[in-house]
């Protein structure tokens, strides 16, 4: 009867709302008509695996168990610092309570990444996932990468257009394609983990780059020293770190101090997040990958 009398009392307010002429009451009620109405019609119509379906569900708890979506949302909270070191991770498949993810990126070849791997992917998914067994790392589409290694030049790769192969739409265009290889990162080291003071910003030079490194909750972060606001390209020495927030000494613009990203109400350019690992107690900065 708990049904009955709910539904009885939601009558009777609905009807002494209209009456009143409450418009914020009236938006409420009509905005969980718009969310419920779709979701039930597709339940009823037998597609309650439809994302609209499931979404109303998941609402009320009641959405059966996504491993995946799961999976990518334990995930999510660790990208942060995995981007932020110039890295990227993606789930590739789950199964069985074993999650297959690969790292790519200034990841790929990094001797700090399978240490990332373990402590930071494997701590958070056991933490968040009681279904979870173990983490697999797949190697990176293409191979990995010789740790730590780069070519002294970037060699270009020339790609001929069809009709520089022999094709024969009889076109003469002689253009050719460029693509430009990736960099590997080559890691230089700048100072030992703990000569960095927690809390402020420490310009370096990275085989003749001004590198802007410091450390946030005990993790170390790099970006190449220069604003990129507007094209002006100043160097950030003399910035604030605020929190986590770093701010330019020119114009004040305002910067993610772990990922770089503008947080100002402006819309902008990031800082040019390095690669940084900590390697037998030394801080070692990738400044040849941006
Ligand atoms: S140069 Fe950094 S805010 Fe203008």
């Amino acid at each position: 009867m708990e049904f009955d009398a709910a539904v009885a009392q939601l009558a009777t307010l609905v009807e002494t709302l209209e009456r009143e002429g409450d418009d914020r009451a009236l938006l409420l009620l009509g905005l969980m008509d718009d969310i419920h109405r779709p979701a039930l019609e597709l339940i009823v119509e037998g597609q309650p695996d439809h994302p609209v379906a499931l979404a109303l569900l998941s609402m009320y708890g009641l959405a059966p168990i996504d491993e995946r979506i799961e999976a990518e949302e334990a995930l999510d909270e660790i990208r942060p610092y995995i981007e932020g070191h110039g890295g990227e991770l993606e789930l590739v498949d789950v199964q069985d309570g074993v999650i297959s993810v690969r790292m790519s990126g200034a990841c790929n070849g990094c001797a700090a990444s399978a240490m990332t791997l373990r402590r930071g992917i494997e701590g958070k998914l056991r933490e968040r996932l009681d279904w979870f067994k173990e983490v697999v790392a797949l190697e990176p589409e293409g191979g990995a990468a010789e740790p730590h290694e780069a070519p002294a030049s970037l060699p270009l790769l020339h790609i001929e257009p069809l009709s520089q192969q022999g094709a024969t739409n009889g076109a003469t265009t002689t253009e050719l394609l460029q693509i430009e290889k990736l960099r590997r990162p080559v890691f230089v080291e700048v100072g030992t983990f703990d000569d960095l003071a927690e809390g402020t910003l420490k310009a370096v030079d990275v085989d003749g780059r001004s590198v802007l490194i410091h450390k946030l909750d005990g993790e170390p972060y790099a970006f190449v020293n220069v604003c990129p606001n507007a094209g002006a390209r100043l160097p950030l020495d003399g910035a604030k770190l605020s929190g986590s927030v770093i701010v330019c000494p020119w114009h004040n613009c305002a910067y993610d101090a772990r990922s770089g990203k503008r947080v100002d109400d402006e819309p902008g350019p990031a800082l040019a997040v390095l690669p940084i690992a900590v390697i037998d107690g030394t801080l070692q900065v990738a400044a040849n990958v941006a």
